[in-house]
Formats: C-alpha cells, sequence, structure tokens
C-alpha cells in the first residue's frame, strides 16, 4: 500500500488530498495544529500527527516520529497568505509569512526529502504562480509572492541534494483555489486542484531536479 504524507491537512486543499488519497486506498500520515482537526483526520483513516509548522521543536519531533518512514509523495501544504494590502510592511507580517511558508520549509524539507527518496517518491510543495520570478506581470501581494519564490529557492535547493538520492521535487500552482486563502470567486473547487495534482504527479517522470508545475501539469518559469 503506498504512502502519503501531508503536512497541513486541517482544512482547504491539504484535507482533500488526504480525503482523495485515503479514497484511493492509499496509507496516509497527515498533520494539523489542532487536536480537534487531528481527531477528525483519524476519522478519515489518516494517522495524525499535532504539527505547528513554526514550532521548531514540534518539526524535530515529527522525524523522531517518522524515523524510518517510506514515503511514495509528500506534500507541505501548509501556508498563510499574510495581509490582504500592500501597504507599509509591518514586522509581525513579515515575520509570520516568511516563518510559516520558508523557514518551515528549510526545516521541514530535509527531514522529509530522504523519507520520499527511499521510495524514489515525489516531494510537493504548495508554491504558488505569485511566485514565479520569470512570468511575473502584477506586483500585488508582495510579501506573499516573496515568499513563494524564497520557498521554490528552497525546493531548488533540496533537489540538489536529494534529487540524486531519488526524491523528484515539484513546486505547485494549486490553480485558484476556492478555499479559505482563495475565497468563494475562485477559479476551482479543491476537488480539481487536489486531483490534478495528484494526477501530475503520478504521470511525471523522475527527475533530479527540482520542476514547477500548474495543478494540471503545465510547466510554470521559475
Ligand atoms: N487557495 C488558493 O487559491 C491557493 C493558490 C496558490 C497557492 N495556494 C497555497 O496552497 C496551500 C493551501 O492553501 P489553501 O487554499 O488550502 O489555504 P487554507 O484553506 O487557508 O488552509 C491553509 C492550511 O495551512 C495550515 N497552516 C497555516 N499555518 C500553519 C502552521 N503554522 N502550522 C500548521 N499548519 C498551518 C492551516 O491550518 P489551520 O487550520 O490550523 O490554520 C490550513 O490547513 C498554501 O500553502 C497556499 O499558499 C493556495
Amino acid at each position: 500500500m503506498p504512502t502519503a504524507l501531508i503536512i497541513g491537512a486541517s482544512r482547504g486543499i491539504g484535507l482533500e488530498l488526504v480525503k482523495q488519497y485515503r479514497a484511493d486506498g492509499w496509507r496516509v500520515i497527515a498533520t494539523a495544529r489542532k487536536a480537534e482537526d487531528c481527531t477528525a483526520l483519524t476519522a478519515l483513516g489518516a494517522e495524525a500527527h499535532k504539527l505547528d509548522v513554526t514550532d521548531v521543536e514540534a518539526c524535530a519531533g515529527l522525524g523522531w516520529k517518522l524515523d524510518d518512514e517510506e514515503l511514495d509523495v509528500a506534500f507541505l501544504n501548509a501556508g498563510v497568505y499574510g495581509p490582504r494590502h500592500d501597504g507599509f510592511p509591518q514586522q509581525s507580517d513579515f515575520d509570520s509569512v516568511m516563518h510559516t511558508n520558508v523557514l518551515a520549509a528549510m526545516r521541514l524539507l530535509p527531514i522529509i526529502a530522504p523519507m520520499v527518496a527511499s521510495k524514489r517518491g515525489k516531494l510537493a510543495v504548495l508554491s504558488s504562480h505569485m511566485g514565479s520570478l520569470s512570468e511575473r506581470s502584477n506586483p500585488s501581494g508582495s510579501l506573499y509572492r516573496a515568499s513563494k519564490a524564497a520557498l521554490n529557492s528552497v525546493l531548488i535547493d533540496t533537489a540538489l541534494v536529494h534529487g540524486p538520492q531519488g526524491a523528484t521535487c515539484v513546486a505547485f500552482h494549486p490553480g485558484w483555489v476556492r478555499t479559505e486563502m482563495g475565497g468563494a470567486g475562485a477559479d476551482i473547487s479543491p476537488e480539481e486542484s487536489a486531483a490534478g495534482m495528484r494526477h501530475t504527479l503520478a504521470t511525471l517522470p523522475a527527475s533530479e531536479i527540482a520542476v514547477y508545475r500548474n495543478y494540471d501539469g503545465k510547466p510554470i518559469g521559475w
């Protein structure tokens, strides 16, 4: 039975990934930061672990808990948008967005990547098209854009270390998705986004270097 790890699975895209992999008969390990969300994940048949990705000890603790796991697929999904305005940036907003979207990846990806490499599996991060430097035409959401560009950089470095060992590293734009972050007016449902990313991962050839993909598999320029 293949195994998937979903980090940040309480709601939105992460929760939908858990539901779809379980429905396909996969073993699913999932994390959430609230106890009640872990209980709900367990009820879905997942093995749930409590994890706030900004908690350094909890990140290290996840590594101990998952020791010796071999993962076919792992998604680092947890993320925040931050302020919806582009006024003078506040330090607290910067710290919150960068801590959740970037520093957590710098801590968690080195823990998870060897578990993925051991199965020659796929390691995905929920980036965004807003993180693309080469395809950028709109400056709104500057802090979020910077965080996702930095996340892409962390993933590229992860692939340089763990790609040759067998981990195929993928930065995803999940689409503009109807979640709390994406809002009710977004283009696609979490079901479509999760199904697209799962299909893209399942059909993507192994790669030693990181790739950047839309949820439907179309390449995005870094
Ligand atoms: N929706 C879109 O249109 C869109 C577009 C591009 C990229 N993305 C990316 O896709 C990912 C998922 O987005 P979404 O739309 O599903 O967002 P969402 O509905 O706002 O869900 C965000 C998820 O991240 C978790 N999270 C946030 N901070 C966390 C922390 N410190 N520790 C652990 N978990 C944390 C949340 O957990 P809690 O419930 O505990 O808060 C929740 O499970 C994000 O990385 C986002 O940037 C989304």
